[in-house]
């Protein structure tokens, strides 16, 4: 598993969200944010998993909105900036944070309607059996993204401190497949990578964006986005 250890510093979990969504990172947290609300819909009386929640970007966003929500990480500096952000958010009393494996979910089968997870599957030694296991405690659905291999992002990869997973459709089809899962939505997006749009200054980064929505708008345009947000039922 990639990153495991990585997440485990406190100087990474404290310098997270700062490193990764200021700037034109921005414009990532919010796109990320909606791709989680347009595929979990309303989330009044809905039982949900976040698993590598990290620091609780997206578990509070549900919590705000009302929604019964765990969020599973395995580093505790990560959950414990996860936990200052519920504390801020004033919703620490409406989720909860768990450090655990997402290989070994402690929850029984059919446990949860929604089991999602962003920004994990690119640190996936064996994704399937980690898609596997958010099936079992998966009632009805499961999300997650994806960073593409025939992208922008394979340009820069091997630079990363310790790459990441990249995925062709046609192996995240196989994946679902393998566990049984349909897909019911997928929406492909960041022609340009996101690497990129967090050394841009807002402004520049605006500018990149809407280019980048001009791009993926031509025929094809979407086989070259660099991540994609899969929606699927079981
Ligand atoms: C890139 S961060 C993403 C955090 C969050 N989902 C987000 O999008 O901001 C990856 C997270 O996966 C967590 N992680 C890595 N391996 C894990 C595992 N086996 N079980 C649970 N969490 C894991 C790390 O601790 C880290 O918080």
């Amino acid at each position: 598993m990639k990153g495991q250890e990585w997440y485990q510093a406190d100087d990474v979990a404290e310098e997270y969200d700062e490193k990764r969504f200021s700037q034109g990172g921005r414009l990532i947290d919010r796109r990320e944010k909606q791709a989680v609300l347009n595929a979990v819909g309303p989330v009044e009386d809905k039982q949900i998993l976040e698993i590598a929640c990290g620091t609780g970007r997206f578990t509070a966003m549900l919590a705000e909105r009302g929604a019964d929500i765990i969020g599973l990480d395995i580093s505790g500096p990560m959950l414990q900036q996860g936990r200052e952000r519920a504390q801020s958010a004033g919703v620490a009393d409406h989720l909860e944070y768990m450090r655990g494996d997402a290989g070994r979910l402690p929850f029984p089968d059919d446990h949860f309607d929604v089991v999602f997870a962003m920004r994990f599957f690119h640190l996936a030694d064996t994704p399937e059996e980690f898609l596997q296991e958010m099936c079992r405690v998966s009632k009805d659905q499961i999300f997650f993204d994806t960073f593409n291999r025939y992208s922008t992002r394979s340009l820069y990869n091997w630079a990363l401190p310790m790459g990441s997973r990249l995925y062709s459709g046609s192996e995240v089809h196989s994946l679902l497949e393998a566990t049984d899962l349909e897909l019911v939505a997928a929406e492909h997006d960041w022609i340009f990578p996101y690497g990129l749009y967090r050394e841009l200054p807002n402004r520049v980064a605006s500018t990149v964006r809407w280019l980048d929505g001009s791009i993926r708008s031509l025929p094809l345009g979407d086989r070259l986005a660099s991540v994609s947000y899969w929606d699927a039922r079981l």
